[in-house]
Order: structure tokens, then C-alpha cells, then sequence
């Protein structure tokens, strides 16, 4: 406690000092006077790094990002429960600091004391003269009708509002005008992928939707549709209609496949595929060959099934994509092994290869040519230029409204592929995905090292343990 408090700015020691002595309310020991030198220390060590000393969203980690850190002079803000064109509450703003923005590289800043928050919420409006020159202009919601809400309502108000043109008739992001959009601040953006609760950066429920419906999202090209929509408490089925869009993710460090007696499945129509196992993955973008971030990624998550017999393993993976594009790179996929005898999950994939890292065993799928095949590969160009396929493997694609389905294929131990990963028996195997995206072809997306738990029920004297 007391290095704590030995740790809070000047100011701050000084304001709970006189707490303690009785002399201010408690409300005031809360939300402390402004005291910009408190507030600029605090700023420079936490924000600066990503949006720049100034508040310019220019900060060294800035272009690794998507969305990019804001530019904070502007005094634009996208996540308020004002009307649009009006800056956010300060309560709005002292949110942010709390929540973060999930699905951004916006951390919360939980860890800090709530003066220290507060320090920042004043600091955050020195930057901007908004905020000194337009009036905040809280919103009223109307009273949520909870159980009593209307699918059909919402799900017509969807279509009439032209949310679908933007963010597909399923909200995965595909909508006709989702490519092209520009944001207040110059940078590419992208409607939001409505499935992906996780990455709702204001908030998934029904009322955080509602909030931002009403509000809009300024900067970002989403309108408000406080006026659009009469009477303004149909919002409600609207909120909740676009909530059950919202697809639960499942991050697990692993995957266990289903055990199938018979023949794998040939086709993502199978039943058995409603029944196996899910895997989220998270994907992130890589780190060229000079060391510099190369675009984040449109595709920012892959789900994962997976079904084995005593002969093969068979994937499924499926992705969002608002197109289904055999551009250069096409849209394509890798699943990536640990080739026989290594370590593979020790190796950084955002950053492979780098001196001294191995080979790994990838089988590789791409739009353009339909097939899949599987070989060691050094670098990334050898993976997308195919250059050492040395087997091929079963696989079946398909594509439909923003979303990519993929069965491949890969023999257990029989791999015809030189060094190859020997998959089953009683070892763990590391699996990773990397995705490219003909729409973006500057990105590239890697996810993290998970485990392929393939050991085969053991048989017979086994029964001991
Ligand atoms: C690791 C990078 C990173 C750090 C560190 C960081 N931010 Fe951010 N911040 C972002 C990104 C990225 C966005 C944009 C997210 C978006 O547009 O959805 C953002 C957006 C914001 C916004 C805009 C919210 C809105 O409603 O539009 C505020 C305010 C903000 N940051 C404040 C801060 C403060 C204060 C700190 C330091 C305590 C901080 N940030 C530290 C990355 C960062
Ligand atoms: C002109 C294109 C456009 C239209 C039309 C549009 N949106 Fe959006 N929407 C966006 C963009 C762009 C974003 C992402 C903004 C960002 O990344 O900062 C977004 C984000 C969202 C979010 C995510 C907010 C969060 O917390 O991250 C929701 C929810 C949403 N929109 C719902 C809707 C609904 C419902 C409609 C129809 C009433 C609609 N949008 C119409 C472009 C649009």
C-alpha cells in the first residue's frame, strides 16, 4: 500500500492527503481537480507509445495496428452515449480507460488508480478544443423491453436501414460497400464483423448496441440512427436482433478430434461435423524480413474441427472473408506441423523465419488452384508460390456469403513428405494456421502454436492406469 501510494504523482498524493484530513468529499478524492502535469506524466507513460508524444496517433507502435491508435487532436471519438457530432461525456471517456476497447490493441487501464484515470480523461481533453467549444449532448435510450423484444421487427429494420450494405445480410462483413471505406482520420476501415461479439469495441449487449445506433460511430463512417428509426423504441429489436448475429468463440490451447470408426468425412455438409469440437484461433499479422509489421489482417479469426482414424486426420476450418478472390496472393490457408524431430511450437511464427529457425511442415491450400498439397517449406514465398510441394492432399472448399469452408486431409503416420510430421501415437503435435486474403494483399496472418492432441486410445494391458 504505501509504495503505492510513494508511486501516485505529486498532485495526487496531495489530493488524498486532504481526503484524509476530512477536508474534501469523497466524490472529489474520485474525480480529482485536473492537474495537467499529472496528467501528461501519466499519458507520456502510457499512451505516447502508440498515440505519439503530441497526441497525434503517431507513436512508434502505431502502424502495426488495426484500427490505428486515434489521432486524439482531432477530438473525434467513436465509442460515446452523445449524439453524433457532440464529444463524450467524461464518463464516457473514463470507460474507455476501464474497458479498453476489446478486439483493438486498446488495453484497459484497470491497473492505474481512478485518479490516475481521471488525470487521463482531463488530459485526453487539453488535446482537443471540441471539447471546450460543443456541448456534450447525452443521449436518452427508451426503456428496453427485455424478453418482450421482436426478431422479425429487428431483423426488417436490418434490411430497411441498409445495415446489410455495409455489414452482409449475415453480418460477417461483406456488405457491397464494405471495401473502400476511409475513416475521419485517412486510415482504412472496415465494418464491423457482427458474429465476432469479442471484437464489439464498445460493448456486445443489446444496450451497448443500442448506445452506439444512437450515437453512431463517429470518424468511422457509421452513422447514427437516432433519427432514422421511429418509433425510436423499435432501436431495441434491432439491438438485439443484430446481438443474435454474435456466433460464441471457443479459445482452447487444443484440439482433440473426434475418433471416428469409419471413413473420415468427405464434405463440410456431414452431419458429424454439428457435433465435433470447436477451436478458435486469433490471428494476428507477421513481421517481414526487415523486421517491420506488415498490414494487420482482414481475417482475424479461424474456427477449427477436426475428425481422425487410425489412417488420417481430417480438418475443418472456417473463415470470414467479405470475397472470394484468386488474386496474387489468392485467398489461401496453410495448416502448419512441426516437422518430425523438432520443437515446432517453440518457434515465433509472426516472426519466421529468422536466423536458425526450421523448416516447417505445411499443407497448403489456395482459391486459385482448388488443391491442397503439403511440404517442408523455409519461407513464406516457398509456401505461397508452392515451389516444393512434394505430396498432395484431399480437400474440399467452399464459399458463401463472407465465409470460407475447408476440409483437408493429412495421412497420420504415413506422410510422404520427407521429415514430415509424424502426427498420432502418444506424443502431443503443435498446429498453427496461416491465411492469406486476395483483397488484402499487403496483410499476412499468422495464429498461435495450439495442441493437435492425436494419441490413439491406448489398448489392451494399458488398462493398468
Ligand atoms: C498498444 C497501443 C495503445 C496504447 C498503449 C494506448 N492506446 Fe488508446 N487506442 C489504441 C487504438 C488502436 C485505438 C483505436 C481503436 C479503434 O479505433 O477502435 C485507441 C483509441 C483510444 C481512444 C478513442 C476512444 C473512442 O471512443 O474513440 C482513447 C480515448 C484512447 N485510445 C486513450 C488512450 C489512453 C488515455 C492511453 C494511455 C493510458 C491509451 N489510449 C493507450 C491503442 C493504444
Ligand atoms: C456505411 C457503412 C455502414 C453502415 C450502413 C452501417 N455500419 Fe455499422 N459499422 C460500420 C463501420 C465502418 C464500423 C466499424 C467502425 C470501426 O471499426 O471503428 C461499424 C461498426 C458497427 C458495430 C460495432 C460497434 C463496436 O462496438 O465495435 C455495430 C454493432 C454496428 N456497426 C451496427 C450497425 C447496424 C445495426 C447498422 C444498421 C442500422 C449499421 N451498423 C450500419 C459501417 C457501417
Amino acid at each position: 500500500m504505501t509504495h503505492r501510494r510513494t508511486r501516485l504523482p505529486r498532485g495526487l498524493a496531495w489530493i488524498s492527503g486532504l481526503c484524509l484530513l476530512g477536508l474534501t468529499s469523497a466524490a472529489a478524492a474520485e474525480r480529482p481537480a485536473p492537474d495537467p502535469a499529472a496528467g501528461r506524466a501519466a499519458y507520456d507513460q502510457y499512451c505516447a507509445r502508440c498515440h505519439g508524444l503530441t497526441g497525434s496517433g503517431d507513436g512508434v507502435d502505431a502502424k502495426r495496428f488495426y484500427p490505428r491508435p486515434r489521432d486524439l487532436k482531432l477530438g473525434v471519438y467513436k465509442f460515446r452515449s452523445t449524439a453524433s457530432g457532440t464529444p463524450p461525456t467524461d464518463e464516457d471517456l473514463f470507460q474507455t480507460l476501464a474497458q479498453g476497447l476489446p478486439g483493438s490493441n486498446m488495453p484497459d487501464w484497470q491497473f492505474l488508480s481512478e485518479a490516475t484515470r481521471w488525470q487521463l480523461v482531463h488530459y485526453l481533453k487539453s488535446l482537443s478544443p471540441v471539447f471546450e467549444a460543443t456541448p456534450s449532448q447525452p443521449l436518452a435510450l427508451p426503456p428496453d423491453p427485455g424478453a418482450g423484444h421482436d426478431r422479425a421487427r429487428g431483423q426488417a429494420l436490418y434490411q430497411e436501414l441498409g445495415c446489410a450494405t455495409c455489414h452482409g445480410a449475415q453480418g460477417r462483413a461483406n456488405g457491397r460497400s464494405a471495401a473502400g471505406l476511409v475513416d475521419d482520420w485517412g486510415m482504412k476501415i472496415r465494418p464491423a464483423d457482427l458474429t465476432q461479439g469479442w471484437a464489439y469495441r464498445g460493448g456486445a449487449t443489446p444496450k451497448d448496441i443500442l448506445t452506439r445506433l444512437m450515437a453512431g460511430i463517429d470518424g468511422a463512417g457509421m452513422p447514427s440512427y437516432a433519427e432514422a428509426i421511429t418509433p425510436v423504441e423499435d432501436a431495441w429489436h434491432l439491438a438485439y436482433y443484430v446481438a443474435s448475429l454474435q456466433e460464441p468463440a471457443r479459445w482452447h490451447m487444443g484440439l482433440k478430434p473426434a475418433q471416428i470408426a469409419g471413413a473420415l468425412p468427405s464434405s463440410v455438409e456431414d452431419p458429424r461435423w454439428r457435433k465435433a469440437p470447436m477451436t478458435t484461433l486469433r490471428l494476428r499479422n507477421v513481421v517481414d524480413a526487415t523486421g517491420a509489421w506488415v498490414e494487420p489482417p482482414t481475417v482475424r479469426a479461424v474456427t477449427l474441427q477436426a475428425m481422425a482414424n487410425r489412417e488420417a486426420v481430417v480438418w475443418h476450418l472456417i473463415w470470414h472473408d467479405p470475397s472470394p478472390e484468386s488474386g496474387s496472393p489468392p485467398d489461401g490457408l496453410a495448416v502448419v506441423l512441426q516437422p518430425a524431430g523438432t520443437e515446432g511450437d517453440n518457434v515465433t511464427l509472426h516472426a519466421w523465419p529468422y536466423a536458425g529457425s526450421p523448416a516447417l511442415d505445411v499443407c497448403y491450400w489456395n482459391a486459385q488452384d482448388q488443391t491442397a498439397g503439403e511440404f517442408l517449406a523455409k519461407d513464406i514465398e516457398t509456401i505461397r508460390g508452392r515451389r516444393a510441394v512434394q505430396t498432395s492432399l484431399l480437400s474440399q472448399a467452399t464459399y458463401a456469403e463472407g465465409r470460407w469452408h475447408l476440409l483437408l486431409e493429412r495421412p497420420l503416420h504415413a506422410a510422404q513428405v520427407s521429415g514430415g510430421a509424424l502426427l498420432g501415437g502418444q506424443v502431443f503435435n503443435a498446429l498453427a494456421v496461416m491465411i492469406w486474403d486476395a483483397g488484402e494483399p499487403g496483410a499476412q496472418s499468422v495464429s498461435a502454436w495450439i495442441d493437435l492432441d492425436l494419441r490413439q486410445p491406448s489398448t489392451g494391458a494399458a488398462a493398468s492406469h
